[in-house]
């Protein structure tokens, strides 16, 4: 059956007559952002409140060698005076930040615009006096706490770059990112609670700066009150320095293509890349897009369930919901704890009319039943979304039919790090959508569907290859941090003349678009963007590895599982032991999130002559597809090939 013949949800009339964009005022915008980019922008660059006026809109190249991306270029503003000084004087009182703790007996916390104010000013009063100023760079490592939002903001009030680092990351990990980003200040809490366990943030912290120069400081903010150590000059206590700090502190003047923060992830090579957005572009995507994407009416209640170590938790937790005023939601917690009802029981707590959270969260929960959805009162809920990874279609239906009730649109909002905000989405409005599509591209979005080996763009409908986007959006990123040239080389090199995703990519017979996964080596994990190579050169680290390759394979729950095929030094045997060790080394090297899911054993992995992995050999025996393996004649030894399959259907 094609993908059009089967069922569409279109927009209630309700919802399409209340909606900021419907379907036609879409066809309308979109052609407007289209034909004339320069206007378009320039009236949507008035979202946000400049303290000089910009004149240029858009100068943009993407030309291999040339490329450089700048937005309202000679415009200054400052991100955290849009987010927060300027709701002031007309919602002062309302609340900015609900908090929902990881304990639903802990009560939760409302935190308003002005309180947010005076919180964030005190941080970067705080920061300032640890010698932070304009352009240096302040590592966040933070549990789920409304501080984490005052500490991004403080860095954007001083103008300094601010580079998360999330919790589940390990000490090495985060020594990394503080070395890489040669950053002045850590910022921390002494704990991290999630789904009822407590993580010693505090004490990774410590362990990563054995690493780091010594000059690097550490802001320590309470959360649990545990003990722990302190090094007198080099740590600070935030809640002793908060109770005698400023509230007030005059937002520095950025330029509008100043650095906002950098922003680790995975690539098909090498190590994370810091990924970089900067402050007037970026900031009016984001805002527009959470106030189209979501359909986010003035005194809404809005809640991502994304964690700000992640760019969804950048975008649509802190920037584009406090820039538009709104009312945004932070949750500490897990969906499962303390059981499997916990989300639905937030939505009916505070009465959320916007929900956004991953597929695999979904997944999870479909999975134990509706009797936890059942006690919870979801009738606040008008719009849902979805993000990370294509959404399953059987998961999709129970989404909107359990916990939408039939009547909320569903977003499923396809976009990357690297783009600052969504890039496709239907909008909840205008477009009838189809389960699992990412449907449309949002306004000023040129997707271009490419044949991956000749890079001919494919014209007409319906097509499927490697998505590539024509032409730039104000949030796309600006440069990889240190590292222009492998930004170039990254996005721009392989498909001259355009950004490439990364992502392969159908359009259907009504020209929507449907994301099929990436076509690098990158591998998406419950949502998590890992690289495979990440994965493969923490275990050739541990001394008992030779080789090791890495594959993403079909998960039930967390989308794509981390397949390792290792093969021992000389004289090791394999063992039980040896594998829980080897789980327990990534886990320490680059964190949780990169625990490998199966270790088989291989003594050998399929080369070719020049010595080049095969991984799609290596997918399809982690896919059980033992009959698709393709071409192997061009192996320097097909006989590892049999080898594999075999202590694959062994489990071995
Ligand atoms: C995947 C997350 C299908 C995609 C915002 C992309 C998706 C990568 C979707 C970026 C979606 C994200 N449908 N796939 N709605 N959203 N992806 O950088 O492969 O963590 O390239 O950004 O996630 O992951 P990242």
């Amino acid at each position: 059956m094609s993908d059009t013949a089967e069922k569409t949800y279109p927009p209630s009339d309700a919802m399409a007559a209340g909606a900021h964009v419907n379907a036609d005022a879409y066809t309308r915008m979109y052609d407007a952002s289209i034909s004339d980019p320069d206007g378009f922008w320039r009236e949507q660059g008035a979202r946000v409140d400049w303290i000089k006026p910009f004149s240029t809109v858009k100068d943009v190249d993407f030309t291999l060698g040339n490329v450089h991306i700048n937005w309202y270029a000679d415009g200054e503003l400052n991100v955290s005076a849009n987010c927060i000084d300027r709701h002031l004087a007309t919602r002062g009182d309302q609340t900015a930040i609900i908090w929902e703790p990881d304990s639903p007996e802990d009560g939760a916390l409302h935190i308003t615009y002005n309180d947010l104010h005076a919180n964030t000013c005190k941080m970067a009063n705080i920061l300032r006096d640890m010698g932070v100023g304009k352009g240096d760079r302040v590592i966040i490592y933070m549990p789920m706490i409304p501080e984490a939002a005052y500490a991004m903001l403080a860095c954007a009030r001083i103008g300094a770059i601010h580079s998360i680092v999330f919790a589940g990351f390990s000490p090495d990990a985060l020594a990394a990112r503080v070395n890489g980003s040669e950053a002045k200040v850590v910022i921390t809490a002494d704990q991290a609670p999630r789904g009822g366990r407590n993580t010693a943030l505090k004490t990774n912290a410590d362990q990563a700066l054995l690493h780091c120069k010594d000059t690097v400081k550490c802001l320590v903010v309470k959360r649990t009150g545990a003990q722990t150590t302190w090094v007198d000059g080099r740590d600070y206590d935030y809640n002793a320095l908060a109770a005698e700090a400023s509230a007030t502190c005059e937002p520095e003047v950025m330029n509008a293509e100043d650095p906002l923060f950098i922003l680790y992830t995975s690539g098909s090579t090498g190590m994370p890349k810091g990924v970089v957005h900067t402050t007037g572009g970026y900031l009016v995507y984001a805002a527009m897009t959470h106030e189209i994407t979501f359909d986010y009416h003035d005194g809404d209640i809005y809640w991502c369930t994304a964690d700000v170590g992640w760019v969804t938790g950048h975008s649509y937790i802190v920037y584009g919901p406090l820039a538009n005023g709104a009312t945004t939601l932070m949750f500490e917690g897990v969906p499962t704890y303390p059981d499997a009802s916990r989300f639905w029981q937030v939505c009916e707590k505070h009465k959320v009319n916007q929900f956004y959270t991953a597929p695999t969260a979904l997944r999870a929960l479909m999975g134990k039943g509706r009797d936890f959805v059942k006690g919870a009162d979801l009738s606040s809920l008008k719009v849902l979304g979805t993000v990370g990874e294509p959404i399953n279609p059987e998961a999709w239906k129970w989404y909107n039919e359990v916990i939408g009730g039939g009547r909320c649109p569903i977003v499923d909002t396809w976009w990357q790090t690297e783009t600052g905000g969504h890039l496709m989405t239907p909008l909840p409005g205008a477009h009838a959508m189809k389960p699992g599509a990412a449907m449309k591209p949002f306004f000023g979005v040129k997707p271009v569907v490419l044949e991956p080996t000749s890079a001919e763009v494919l014209q007409g409908d319906p097509v499927e290859g490697v998505l590539c986007i024509a032409d730039s959006w104000p949030g796309q990123m600006r440069t990889i941090w240190g590292d222009h040239e492998r930004f170039e080389k990254t996005y721009f090199s392989d498909y001259p003349g355009y950004y490439f995703t990364g992502d392969g990519c159908k359009r259907d017979e009504g020209g929507d678009y449907w994301i099929t996964g990436r076509v690098d080596d990158v591998i998406n994990v419950s949502g998590h963007r890992m690289g495979t190579a990440e994965v493969e050169s923490a275990l050739v680290a541990h001394g008992k590895v030779a080789e090791a390759a890495v594959v993403g394979y079909p998960h039930d729950i967390k989308g794509q599982g981390i397949y390792c095929y290792v093969t021992l030094m000389g004289g090791e045997e394999p063992s039980e032991e040896l594998r829980v060790e080897l789980r327990n080394w990534v886990r320490t090297e680059i964190g949780p999130i990169a625990s490998p899911d199966l270790i088989q054993w291989a003594p050998g992995l399929p080369k070719t002559r020049s010595g080049k992995i095969m991984r799609r050999i290596l997918r399809k025996i982690a896919e059980d597809d033992f009959g698709a393996l393709g071409d192997t004649s061009t192996l320097a030894e097909p006989a590892v090939v049999d080898d594999l399959i075999e202590n694959r259907m062994n489990r071995s």
